[in-house]
Formats: structure tokens, C-alpha cells, sequence
């Protein structure tokens, strides 16, 4: 789930490790640790907190090893306490491990190791995993100790371990990320790209059930034999994984957004057009995704239905076995993930493809799992999203759709101009001059309990969105609704000044109006978000008539909100409690 990084090599492992547990920080975590070996010995430094507080409470100034691996970890099993920290080591402390994801018969084995005499230290799951390394080096070697664990856990893992003679580094993975980087003095095994990007773009994508050994070379197992993986070139760059003149990731990327519509049109047709006509062959069509992605999905149903005059089902990843005896092979499922690691969203495709059904899906990590496993993949091209939050990957997922719409109405060029037409209009957007004006609304809201936003049709995925961020970030309460439901019984909790965001449209004005002069009536204080003021509004926020794209434009303004009243409430936009940036456990 959280982040994984190791390194073998000619340098000093510990501060690329270090550097590369920073890199990693936006996927968000409770505690972090590190394990090196120091002449023949393991030490491990990890406590609970920020990577600054871990460090400074534990001293590793000293320490140089040319083998390290970190952990930042996102609690599952056990609470967030020092103990429950990674690495993890045998009875002995002469293995280390750190792992991401779930053992799910870690107690039967946890037992099984304690009747043979090996003592817990931990509450985790993990922890299983460097005993079970330890009673296989009884009578094995570290490689094979290593294999036989592998064949006795049961449950998704992304696992990287060392020993204290510090000869090799073992990774391996089952629906959880990890990857290989080469660099010029050694090797990386990582959760993510960016842990390593200062040091080298050559990766090594593994794939489930790869074991890998790194020492002076590679060598990649698969079903216990060698096997030959690509090396891959990254074309994102440290720089762009970086804050620059920004304070924070979220501020960057959602400052990014008019970039990346402009890369999202420069989309090549024929790909668009491709899978523009896999949809129209397909008898029945399901978008899938989870959180933002799930909004992007059906703001895309919304899209689809109004532009190619087409109707798609549209799920949660997770409820999506409620639906999956209606696949055929004829079906197509179309997922949406900014990662392209979600577990959810992974199971789901996968049960598509065992009935037979067709996955295209719309990702921004090229090289992701969801990738690997599609029939058809559309790039976002967003570049790295760094933040938990997602902000840029929704409005590009929602150009990439609207792109789709417009080439199965047979107007691709259409729906490209109205896109070009959009970015200098987002320039603007996230401009300083937007920010300050939003700035003010912010310090209006920023210590109320609740805020309840409504929109209709294409802005009632909008609405569900804006308020996933006001939440993420800030932790206030949010809630959004069709425009219409409210009255249908949450009215019953505005109160004298709760604040509603209404987003409205020239195509639905009078009925949204008429929803915000009904909250008006008891008592809310309307922000209004749209191209036309209005004497119900107490604030304005003026963005322009969009049509279909109203839904980028939109969102941006409420993200700048959202962001804002983190920083007003004291909270660090980029690390928000509680989340992490891939949620690869269901
Ligand atoms: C939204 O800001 C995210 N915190 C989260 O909801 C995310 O959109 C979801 O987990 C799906 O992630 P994915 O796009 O990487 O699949
Ligand atoms: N399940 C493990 C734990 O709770 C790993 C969590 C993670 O992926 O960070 O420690």
C-alpha cells in the first residue's frame, strides 16, 4: 500500500534511500524505517511520525552501507506505533524486510512459527515474512529461504528483503507495485518510479509473481525459473516529480491543468478513433473507478449521453461483481485510474476478462499493472501526480472522455477545438488572481462544520468531486447532491449560514437557481459557481459557459478552495490523514 525503497550498489545506500523515502512521501504514510547492513551487522532505524520527525528522534548521520532498504508504512494490520513499524527482522535480527499489502494467513503462519520457538515482536502481518525467511535459512540459503516464504504466504504483496551479510537484495511482487530502476552504480527496487528518478530513468517493470535477486546483476524468477524483462525509459523527468517554485504538489499540479488538456487533445486520433469504434461494436459498455476516477466515470456517462447520444453503465470498481453475469464476450469495460494500480479497479478488470469481456482503460502511469493487463490503454499523459489528491488526472481523464464522446459522434475535430479553446481559459483559472479571489471565500468557510454542494446533470458528478476534495484536504464535512435530491430529505440539516455551493449552467439555471433559493429559504449561504450571477448568490465565482466541458472548468475553482482551506486550518495539502496515493489492498 505505502511506499517501498532499496538499493544495492557502489554509493552509499542510505542517503539514496533516505532521498528516495522522500520521493515517496505523497503516497502518505504513519511511520517509516530503514534497515542497512554496517560491518556485517543490520541496524534498523524506524519510528512513527513524518520522515523528519522519524529521523530526527533516530540517528543515521552515520551510517554507510552499499545496501539499505526503506519503508513508509500505511497501517493495515496493527496500530501506528514504533514496533508496528518497518523494516521487520527475524528473531535473530539478521533479516530485514519491508513489505506493502496484506498476508492474509499471517495468523495461521504466525502460530505455526511460534510453536517452533520464533518470538513476535510486531502486531503487522509482515512480520511473518522475515521468520518464515529465517526457519527456511536453516537449511537453505537466503535466495531459496527467500522462494519457499514466497510459496507459503498467501494474501497481495510488494516485499523487498536483505540479510546481514549483505551480498543481495530480493524483491518480489503479487498485486502490488514494484519495479526495478538501473542505475550506473547499482540497482533500486521500488514501489514507484519516482523514488529513484534522480538517480536513473532505466526501469524494469516486474510483473505479478516475478522474484528478483539483485547483487553485482539481475536475474528475474518467474515460476522458479529465469526469465527476460524489457528496460523501460521514463519519460517523466525528476524535474517534473518535483515542487519547483511551488509550496505544495497539490498546488502545482492543479496550477498544471491547462498542460495537460493541451496533451490530453494531443491524443493521437487513431488511437481515440480505435477505441471509439470498439465501443460502438461492443453490446453493452461499463466504466469503472474508484474515488476521483469513479466521479471521472460518470461525469463521462453524462458526456457520452449528451454528445454521441450513447448510454453506459457506470460503477464503483469495488460493486462492480454485482454486474459481472450481465459480461459477455461481446461486453466492454472501460477502466478509469490515474495509477493504474488500484486493486480494486484491477479485480474488476480482471473478472471482466474472465467472462470473456473486452478492457479498454484510460490510465496516466504507463507502465501500471492496468497497462499491462488491458486489450486497449489511452494514455493520459498528465505527468506524475505526486499529490494524494487527485486534481489534474480528473480534468484529464474528463478531456480524454469527451474526446471518445466526440469521435463517436463522428466530430473528433469538434471536440478538440472546444477543448483548445478551454486552456487559455484555464491558464487563468489557476491563476494567482483566481487564487486570491477564492482565498477570501476560503477564510469565510474555513472553520465551518459542514458544506453541502449541489449541481445537476453533467454538474452532479461535479458536485460529488468538489466535495471529495473539500474533505480529503481539509476535513471539513462535505457532501454533494443532485440538484434535485436535496429536498428529497437533506435539506432537513441546513441550518442559519451552512454553506452550499451551487454550480449551475446556461442549460439548467432556472431549475438549480430554484434548488438554491430553497436552501436560501432556510438559511444557507449560496456560493454560486457558474457563468451567470444571481440575487440568490452571497458569493460569486464566475467561470464560463463550457457545455460539456463545463465540468473541467468547474472543478478547478474548488480545488484552489479545497487547497486553501488546508492551508488556512493549518494541514499540509499534501499529506492528508488517513490516505494514501494508490490504494492497492481492497
Ligand atoms: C482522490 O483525490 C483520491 N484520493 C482517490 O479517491 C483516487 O481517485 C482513487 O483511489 C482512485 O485512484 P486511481 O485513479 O489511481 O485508480
Ligand atoms: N500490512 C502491512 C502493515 O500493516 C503493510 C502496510 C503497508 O502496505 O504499508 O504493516
Amino acid at each position: 500500500m505505502c511506499g517501498i525503497i532499496g538499493y544495492i550498489g557502489s554509493k552509499n545506500a542510505v542517503p539514496l534511500v533516505i532521498n528516495g523515502l522522500r520521493n515517496l512521501e505523497y503516497r502518505g504514510y504513519d511511520s517509516a524505517g530503514i534497515a542497512a547492513v554496517v560491518d556485517g551487522k543490520l541496524i534498523v532505524k524506524k519510528d512513527v511520525g513524518k520522515l523528519d520527525e522519524v529521523f530526527s528522534k533516530v540517528d543515521i548521520s552515520n551510517l554507510k552501507s552499499n545496501v539499505a532498504i526503506g519503508h513508509t508504512r500505511w497501517a493495515t494490520h496493527g496500530k501506528v506505533t514504533k514496533e508496528n513499524a518497518h523494516p521487520h527482522t527475524d528473531c535473530k535480527g539478521e533479516i530485514a524486510i519491508v513489505h506493502n499489502g496484506i498476508i492474509e494467513n499471517y495468523q495461521e503462519l504466525k502460530k505455526e512459527l511460534e510453536s517452533k520457538g520464533h518470538i513476535f515482536r510486531s502486531e503487522t502481518d509482515s512480520e511473518v515474512i522475515a521468520h518464515l525467511i529465517e526457519e527456511g535459512m536453516k537449511t537453505k540459503n537466503f535466495v531459496d529461504a527467500f522462494n519457499e516464504m514466497i510459496k507459503k504466504i498467501v494474501g497481495s504483496y510488494a516485499i523487498v528483503a536483505i540479510n546481514k551479510d549483505g551480498k543481495e537484495m530480493i524483491g518480489a511482487r503479487k498485486d502490488s507495485p514494484l519495479v526495478v530502476g538501473i542505475s550506473e552504480d547499482g540497482y533500486f527496487i521500488a514501489s514507484d518510479v519516482p523514488s529513484f528518478l534522480d538517480e536513473t530513468k532505466k526501469v524494469i517493470y516486474l510483473y505479478d509473481g516475478d522474484v528478483v535477486v539483485v547483487n553485482k546483476k539481475i536475474v528475474i524468477y518467474h515460476d522458479g525459473k529465469p526469465v527476460e524483462r524489457d528496460i523501460d525509459s521514463i519519460e517523466w523527468d525528476a524535474e517534473q516529480a518535483k515542487k519547483g517554485v511551488f509550496k505544495h504538489f497539490m498546488l502545482k499540479e492543479i496550477s498544471e491543468q491547462a498542460d495537460v488538456i493541451k496533451r490530453a487533445i494531443m491524443q493521437d486520433d487513431k488511437i481515440i478513433n480505435e477505441i471509439a469504434n470498439e465501443i460502438k461494436k461492443s453490446k453493452g459498455v461499463f466504466f469503472v473507478g474508484c474515488g476521483t476516477a469513479y466521479h471521472a466515470c460518470l461525469e463521462g456517462s453524462y458526456i457520452f449521453s449528451k454528445v454521441a447520444n450513447m448510454h453506459v453503465n457506470v460503477t464503483y470498481a469495488h460493486e462492480f461483481p454485482n454486474y459481472v453475469h450481465f459480461l459477455t464476450p461481446e461486453s466492454l469495460v472501460i477502466a478509469v485510474s490515474q495509477s493504474g494500480e488500484t486493486a480494486d479497479t484491477l479485480e474488476a478488470i480482471r473478472a471482466a476478462k474472465a467472462k470473456g469481456a473486452k478492457v479498454i482503460s484510460i490510465v496516466n502511469v504507463a507502465g501500471s499493472t492496468l497497462v499491462r493487463e488491458s486489450d486497449k490503454v489511452l494514455l493520459q499523459h498528465a505527468g506524475p501526480e505526486i499529490c494524494v489528491l487527485s486534481t489534474k488526472s480528473y480534468t484529464s481523464q474528463l478531456a480524454v472522455l469527451t474526446l471518445l464522446a466526440y469521435s463517436l459522434a463522428g466530430r473528433l475535430e469538434e471536440g478538440k477545438s472546444k477543448l483548445k479553446e478551454l486552456i487559455r481559459y484555464i491558464y487563468y483559472l489557476t491563476s494567482r488572481n483566481t487564487r486570491d479571489y477564492i482565498r477570501k471565500l476560503a477564510e469565510k468557510l474555513k472553520d465551518v462544520k459542514d458544506i453541502y454542494i449541489i449541481g445537476r446533470d453533467l454538474q452532479y458528478p461535479t458536485a460529488l468531486e468538489a466535495a471529495l476534495k473539500i474533505k480529503e484536504v481539509s476535513y471539513i464535512h462535505a457532501e454533494g447532491f443532485a440538484g434535485g435530491e436535496l429536498k428529497h430529505g437533506n435539506i432537513a440539516l441546513i441550518e442559519e449560514g451552512t454553506p452550499c455551493i451551487v454550480f449551475t449552467s446556461k442549460e439548467n439555471e432556472k431549475e438549480i437557481i430554484s434548488n438554491a433559493a430553497e436552501l436560501k429559504a432556510r438559511g444557507a449561504y449560496i456560493i454560486g459557481v457558474g457563468p451567470r450571477n444571481n440575487e440568490v448568490f452571497d458569493f460569486f465565482i464566475k467561470v464560463r459557459e463550457a457545455e460539456e466541458a463545463n465540468s473541467i472548468v468547474q472543478i478547478i475553482p474548488i480545488q484552489i478552495l479545497a487547497y486553501q482551506l488546508a492551508i488556512l486550518r493549518g494541514l499540509d495539502p499534501d499529506k492528508p490523514r488517513n490516505l494514501a496515493k494508490s490504494v492497492t489492498v481492497k
